[in-house]
């Protein structure tokens, strides 16, 4: 007879780590989007407003770029960091 075989629990959805999403975001993109995130919005997008419930749509910008403007990370980030950036992301710079 088949043991039954306790699932564990799911894992959480964002694995991403804010604090080296920081780092990352420092390096990578805050000569376009700012110190901390706070930028005109003029410019490039203001990341503060970005919204939290479209990770999808996150995801896809960063990966492969936007409007020839946005440069593409696909190839220079992995996956792992581009989900650090977004809990960073998340936390509207305020951590
Ligand atoms: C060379 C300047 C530049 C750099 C570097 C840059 N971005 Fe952008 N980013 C832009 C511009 C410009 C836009 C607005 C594109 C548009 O909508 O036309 C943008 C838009 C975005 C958007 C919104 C896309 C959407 O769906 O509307 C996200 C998210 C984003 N950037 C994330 C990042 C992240 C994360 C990094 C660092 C890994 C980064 N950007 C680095 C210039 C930059």
């Amino acid at each position: 007879m088949p043991v039954a075989v306790e699932r564990p629990a799911d894992p959480p959805q964002d694995t991403g780590i804010a604090a080296k999403g920081a780092a990352l975001y420092m390096r990578h993109c805050s000569h376009c989007h700012g110190f901390n995130m706070v930028n005109p919005g003029t410019i490039a997008y203001d990341l503060r407003q970005f919204p939290h419930d479209n990770k999808a749509r996150f995801l896809k910008s960063v990966t492969q770029g936007k409007n020839g403007r946005m440069p593409q990370w696909g190839d220079l980030l992995s996956r792992d960091e581009i989900e650090d950036i977004w809990a960073y992301v998340k936390t509207g710079g305020k951590q």
